[in-house]
C-alpha cells in the first residue's frame, strides 16, 4: 500500500524548490502526495526563519499538529528548512511530538532517514541531522523516471545553482541557516535544466541567495564558471523560452552580467535588485557594502544595456537607528528609480544576527507608519509603470485559465488577465495581448487573434 506525504512550505523560492525535490525523491520510495496533513502518513514542515512572524507560524502549526499526532500516533512529523537548522535542538526539547528534524543541507538524506524511522523499535526515537555539507548531489539524475510535474505547473521551474550566503548583512539569518556559499558545478546544473526542458519546461529561474557571485566561492572551483557564462550556457538549451534568475546582491553585479540582457534573447528583462534602504548611513550599518551612488550607477548600467528592463527591489523599514531623514532618503530613491515592484518589510530582530544588539530600535508604530508610507508611494509608482503598457502589445506566457478567463506573465513579470475567446490554450503557451487596462499589481487586455 502506498504511503502519503504532505509538505507545508514556508519562505522563499529556495524552500519551494527543496520541497519539490523532496516530493520527487520520496515519490521514488512509494510516497504519494496528500493535500492535507489530516490522515497523511508523513507530514513535513519546510520552515522559514527570515522574520519573527515567519517563525511564529511554524510553531503555531506544530502546536496544531500535536492533536493530529495524538489522533494518529503512526504519523511521522518532520521539521526541515531554516527554522530546523537554527532551532533544531530547541524543537527536539520543546516539541516531543516531532519525529524528524533535518537541516537545510541534509534534505537529500530524507528517504533513508524516513525509512529508518518507519522501522524504529522504540516508540520515541527521533532522527536529527543538522550537519553542514559542501556538496549538492547530482540528484536530478536519480529523478529521470520520476513522474513529470503536472501540466498546469510543469511549464516553469526553479533550479538551485548555489547554496548558502557569505555576505552577513547585519540583520539576516540566512548565513546561519543556509551556511557558507557554495556553487553547484555547472555540469550538474546544465543536466538538471536539460532534463526539465525535455519534460516540457519552458521557463527556468536560476536560484541562489546571491547568484551574481556564482562560481566565486567554490570548493571545486574548476567545475564552475562565472554567472554570465552559466547564463549563456543555460540559454542555449533547446526548448527553453524564458530564463530568469534571483536574487542578486548589488555589490557583485558586473558589467558582463548587464550585457547578458542585451545579448541573450530568452533572458527576461526583469531584475530583482534588493537595495534595502536609500540611506548610506543605514546601508553601512546593514553591512551591505555599497552606497546609494554605486547602486544608482548599476541601475543606469542595466538600463543602458536594456532600456525596457523592469526593476524590482526589497526594502526594510525601521532598521535600528533609522531616522526620519534616512527614511525620506528611501522614499526619494523610490521616486528616482521608479521600481516596477517591491517587497517591503518591517525590520525584525533575529537570533544570532549583529543588529539584534544594535541600540535605537524603532518603535512598532513608527515602523508601521513608514511601511504604509513606503507602500503607498510604491503602489502609485507601480500603477504608473503598468499604465506605460496601455495600448502596447505584450507577450504573455499563459499560467492558468478558469473557463475563458486566463492569466499569465509578461517577460517583465507583470501579471496579465485576458479572455481566450474559446482558443484552445495550455499553460506555458505564448500569446500576444494588447493591454487596455492597468492596475497596481496587474494588467488587463485583449488577446491578439491570429488571422
Ligand atoms: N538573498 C537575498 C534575499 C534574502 S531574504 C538578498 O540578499 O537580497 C529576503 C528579504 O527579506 C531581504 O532582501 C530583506 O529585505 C528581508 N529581510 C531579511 N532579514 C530581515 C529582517 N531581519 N527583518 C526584516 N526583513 C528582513
Ligand atoms: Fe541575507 Fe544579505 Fe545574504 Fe541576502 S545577501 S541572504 S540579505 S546575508
Ligand atoms: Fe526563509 Fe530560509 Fe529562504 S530563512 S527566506 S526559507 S533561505
Amino acid at each position: 500500500m502506498s504511503k502519503s506525504l504532505y509538505i507545508k512550505t514556508f519562505g522563499c523560492q529556495m524552500n519551494e524548490r527543496d520541497s519539490e525535490i523532496i516530493e520527487q525523491l520520496l515519490a521514488q520510495e512509494g510516497y504519494v502526495p496528500a493535500d492535507r496533513a489530516e490522515g497523511a502518513d508523513v507530514v513535513l514542515i519546510n520552515t522559514c526563519s527570515i522574520r519573527e512572524k515567519a517563525e511564529q507560524k511554524v510553531f503555531s502549526l506544530l502546536g496544531q499538529l500535536r492533536d493530529e499526532k495524538a489522533r494518529n500516533p503512526s504519523l511521522l512529523l518532520g521539521v526541515i528548512g531554516c527554522v530546523a537548522q537554527q532551532e533544531g535542538e530547541r524543537i527536539r526539547d520543546r516539541m516531543p511530538h516531532v519525529d524528524l528534524i533535518v537541516g537545510t543541507q541534509q534534505i537529500y538524506r530524507l528517504p533513508e532517514m524516513l525509512a529508518r524511522l518507519e522501522q524504529r523499535v522504540t516508540s520515541r526515537e527521533i532522527a536529527i541531522n543538522l550537519e553542514a555539507s559542501f556538496h549538492i548531489p547530482p540528484f536530478q539524475k536519480l529523478l529521470v523516471n520520476a513522474s513529470p510535474f503536472p501540466a498546469s505547473s510543469g511549464f516553469k521551474r526553479f533550479v538551485t545553482i548555489m547554496q548558502g550566503c557569505n555576505n552577513y548583512c547585519s540583520y539576516c539569518v540566512v548565513p546561519g541557516t543556509r551556511g557558507r556559499e557554495i556553487s553547484r558545478p555547472m555540469a550538474d546544473i546544465i543536466e538538471e535544466v536539460e532534463i526539465l526542458a525535455s519534460q516540457g519546461v519552458k521557463e527556468i529561474t536560476l536560484l541562489g541567495q546571491n547568484v551574481n557571485s556564482y562560481g566565486l566561492t567554490n570548493p571545486v572551483a574548476d567545475l564552475t564558471v562565472s554567472f554570465p557564462e552559466l547564463l549563456r550556457r543555460v540559454a542555449s538549451i533547446n526548448g527553453l523560452q524564458r530564463l530568469r534568475f534571483t536574487t542578486s546582491h548589488p555589490k557583485d553585479l558586473s558589467e558582463d552580467l548587464m550585457r547578458c540582457f542585451a545579448e541573450i534573447d530568452i533572458l527576461c528583462p526583469h531584475f530583482h535588485l534588493p537595495v534595502q534602504s536609500g540611506s548610506n548611513a543605514v546601508l553601512k550599518r546593514m553591512n551591505r557594502k555599497y552606497t546609494i551612488e554605486t547602486y544608482l550607477e548599476k541601475v543606469a548600467g542595466l538600463r543602458r544595456f536594456c532600456p525596457e528592463i523592469a526593476l524590482a527591489t526589497d526594502i526594510i523599514v525601521g532598521f535600528p537607528g533609522e531616522t526620519e531623514e534616512d527614511f525620506q532618503a528611501t522614499l526619494e530613491l523610490l521616486s528616482l528609480v521608479r521600481f516596477h515592484g517591491s517587497f517591503s518589510f518591517k525590520y525584525s530582530d533575529r537570533p544570532h544576527t549583529h543588529s539584534v544588539n544594535f541600540l535605537d530600535k524603532i518603535p512598532e508604530e513608527v515602523k508601521s507608519r513608514r511601511l504604509l508610507a513606503f507602500q503607498t508611494l510604491q503602489d502609485a509608482i507601480g500603477l504608473e509603470r503598468n499604465a506605460e503598457c496601455i495600448d502596447k502589445e505584450v507577450e504573455v506566457m499563459l499560467e492558468v485559465c478558469a473557463g475563458d478567463d486566463c492569466k499569465g506573465r509578461t517577460p517583465a513579470h507583470q501579471m496579465v488577465h485576458f479572455n481566450r475567446q474559446g482558443l484552445p490554450l495550455a499553460p506555458g503557451d505564448l500569446v500576444t495581448v494588447k493591454i487596455n487596462q492597468a492596475g497596481k499589481h496587474s494588467l488587463k487586455g485583449d488577446i491578439h487573434l491570429k488571422h
